[in-house]
């Protein structure tokens, strides 16, 4: 039995997707903040006959991340695979105890610092990257991305959720021995960037012809029964479950220089 790690357990697609898997026979390392909803979600999957465990931990902070990180590479064994899962969709620029913008270091630095010990004790198999079509309107700004003072309500998702890809796939190239895919699951009825007032009601009224979140997570259950992702030293790029050739975006080379330094800059700040 191997193990897979799985952040944003606690809500929306990351749910149920641990209820997709209960029966596949992977220990499932549940992650997220709410720890009460791990505890339900590990005895709603002991329930379907498969084995969970709860490892809470918040990603908005790199100092929690690093010691998420640690807790995970203690727990799981060799041959695992991780599934980075875990999103904000911001409605408003908040700095981090770092004073970094919170969705900068949720969706892409916090993840690379989380990961670093399990690659470090060489526990990782396979990577799967939750990541979001939206990528396609990144736009990433070295000088104020990081902090948010370019901050968009609509754009600062995307432009994380492009460096987070951005730098997959560096990692991808720099660890060959794991295989590497990076994919926008669907359009989904979660919570993700929910708002109040008004817009949150037009909101939540539109996400009724979304899919539900078990639809989508049926389509990732199907991708990580995939024996393979990837080509060693590359990470592919799936729209659902096509692969498509990566965004122009995400292939420009500004662009992942700019990611790749303002990245080891402020981690090894960190
Ligand atoms: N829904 C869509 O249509 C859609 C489309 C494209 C891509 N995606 C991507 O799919 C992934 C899952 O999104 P979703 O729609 O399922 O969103 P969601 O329902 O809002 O769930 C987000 C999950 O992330 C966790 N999370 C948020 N902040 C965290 C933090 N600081 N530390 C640790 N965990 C944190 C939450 O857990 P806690 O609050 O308990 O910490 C929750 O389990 C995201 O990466 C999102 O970008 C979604």
């Amino acid at each position: 039995m191997a193990d897979l790690i799985l952040t944003g357990a606690s809500r929306g697609i990351g749910h149920a997707l641990a209820l997709a898997l209960a029966e596949r026979g992977d220990r499932l390392v549940l992650v997220a903040r709410d720890r009460a909803r791990l505890d339900a979600l590990v005895t709603a999957v002991q329930q379907k006959g498969g084995k969970a465990v709860a490892v809470p931990g918040d990603l908005s902070s790199l100092a929690e991340a690093r010691a998420l990180g640690q807790r995970l590479a203690d727990v799981v064994s060799p041959g695992a695979t991780l599934v980075h899962n875990a999103g904000l969709w911001p409605s408003k620029r908040v700095l981090t105890p770092e004073g970094l913008e919170t969705a900068f270091v949720v969706n892409h630095l916090a993840p690379l610092v989380m990961q670093r010990p399990l690659l470090d004790a060489q526990r990782l198999r396979r990577i799967m990257v939750v990541s979001a079509g939206l990528i396609i309107k990144g736009h990433f700004d070295a000088a104020r991305t990081p902090t948010g003072e370019d901050f968009s309500s609509i754009r600062t998702y995307c432009n994380t959720k492009l460096c987070f890809a951005v730098a997959m796939r560096e990692l991808a190239a720099a660890w060959p021995g794991i295989d590497v895919v990076v994919l926008h699951p669907g359009v989904v009825r979660t919570d993700l960037g929910a708002r109040t007032g008004p817009i949150g009601w037009l909101l939540s009224l539109v996400k009724r012809s979304w899919e539900s979140p078990e639809v989508c997570a049926a389509r990732l259950a199907r991708i990580l029964a995939r024996e393979r992702w990837s080509p060693a030293g590359e990470a592919r790029w799936l729209l659902e479950e096509k692969e498509e050739p990566w965004p122009a975006v995400a292939e420009d080379e500004a662009t992942r220089r700019a990611v790749r330094e303002t990245t080891a800059r402020l981690l090894s700040a960190a």
